[in-house]
């Protein structure tokens, strides 16, 4: 089966095998072929070019992209869209001049989440959850990592990473696992940390990696949550069963997450919205991708990651959503991409490249997505008509989205 797409306005994030992920000023190039065609077959990207050099060989299917762009699309390299329920109540409860801290201090917050997701069966838990992968996919993402960390029991953990290998198996996007045991403590344990730590290293690490439910391993590494030690004895217990880091960082405070990670090799350290010197410094010359999450700055009002700072320090940078019911309950990768543009002074150029390379190389999928590459997967957004790429993050909230590809094949609803 191919498929021709001809006339296409601009081909954006063209890029050979090579390229990983960018960094720095590279960030800034953002490579394109104008007035290009690209052919898809058996579901992966077989060919691109100047529409001068089209094939003329007739092919199953063609698309006629006068007037539009095609961009790989987006790699959501941080969600938790594996959930039940919601936290409406207490979106309800922040308006009314609650902090984030304060309703989980009184119990709600992640442990809110929990408590909802131990009292749904696996089968309401993965038709709460598909209807979330499935929006995303309809809003241009095409790679998505998922996270546990709702559960907090052995049992439970265990149901969250079942149902995120059930989607991985149903849908055509590549979907990556991550184990988030250490997300929050259970009240039963209050002031005994170390409890529900061992408890996470002897059986839910074995477990997990025995029945190779996630390759990730994430810790919320954050005052009144889990310590830099407790990261440490984590991401330890992880190395030992081969889960690779990916962990969760100064998101209110710096506390020397972002070095254990960097310590352990993690593929990526995530929020980062507050970063001292030390912390970019720490991350050069590294392989970890530090990860932004706008849309949980927007939603919790706390600061942006300093994306301006690290890029300019010559750090790469990726954007992803943070779906979850508490801090971010949207998936919407669009958003996103404006909101990078907006508040972190970064330039569409930028943003795209931390929204698709850069958010591929963050779940290790840098070989299958987030860019146009051929032998990648053809998992494609077809813009409406637009006269620039920088239109798609400045006319914010607006769908600039004409159809969305994935292997190939046409998803609109
Ligand atoms: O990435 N920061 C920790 N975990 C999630 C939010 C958890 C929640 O509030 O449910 C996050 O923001
Ligand atoms: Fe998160």
């Amino acid at each position: 089966m191919a498929t021709l797409f001809k006339n296409i306005k601009e081909l954006i994030q063209v890029r050979d095998e090579s390229v990983s992920f960018v960094a720095g000023t590279a960030m800034k190039t953002l490579p394109t072929i104008k007035n290009a065609y690209l052919v898809v077959e058996n579901g992966k990207i077989a060919d691109y070019g100047s529409m001068a050099d089209c094939p003329t060989t007739s092919m199953e299917e063609t698309v006629d992209a006068t007037g539009k762009m095609v961009l790989p699309t987006w790699c959501d390299s941080h969600t938790h869209i594996v959930y039940a329920g919601n936290r409406e109540s207490e979106f309800i409860d922040r308006i009314h001049g609650l902090s984030y801290e304060e309703i989980a201090n009184r119990g709600g917050g992640i442990l809110n989440s929990a408590r909802t997701l131990q009292e749904t069966s696996e089968e309401a838990l993965y038709e709460q959850s598909k209807v979330r992968l499935e929006e995303i996919m309809q809003l241009g993402t095409g790679a998505v990592e998922i996270k546990s960390g709702y559960g907090l029991t052995v049992n439970s953990e265990l149901k969250m990473l079942r149902v995120i290998k059930r989607l991985k198996d149903s849908y055509p996007i590549p979907v990556k696992a991550s184990f988030l045991g250490a997300h929050a403590l259970p009240s039963h344990y209050k002031g005994n940390t170390s409890k529900y730590l061992d408890l996470i290293v002897n059986e839910m690490v074995p477990k997990i990696a025995e029945a190779k439910l996630a390759e990730y391993i994430d810790i919320f590494c954050e005052t009144g949550y889990f310590t830099v030690a407790d990261t440490e004895k984590i991401l330890e217990a992880g190395k030992r069963y081969g889960l690779i880091p990916k962990i969760h960082v100064n998101q209110f405070t710096a506390i020397g997450g972002v070095q254990a990670g960097v310590k352990y090799h993690a593929l990526s350290v995530d929020h980062l919205e507050i970063m001292r010197d030390e912390d970019i410094e720490a991350l050069k010359n590294t392989n970890t991708m530090p990860v932004a999450l706008p849309s949980c700055s927007y939603f919790l009002s706390i600061p942006y990651t300093p994306a301006r700072k690290m890029i300019d320090a010559g750090l790469p940078l990726a954007l992803a959503t943070d779906y979850n019911p508490g801090s971010t309950p949207s998936g919407n990768m669009n958003f996103v991409v404006s909101t990078a543009c907006i508040k972190m002074k970064m330039t569409p150029e930028e943003a795209i490249n931390a929204a698709t390379i850069n958010g591929a190389y963050a779940m290790g999928l840098e070989k299958e997505a987030g860019s146009i590459t051929i032998g990648k997967q053809a998992n494609l957004i077809l813009t409406k008509p637009v006269n620039s790429i920088g239109f798609i993050p400045y006319a914010f909230g607006s769908n600039h989205i004409d159809s969305v590809y994935i292997k190939g094949k046409a998803i609109n609803q």
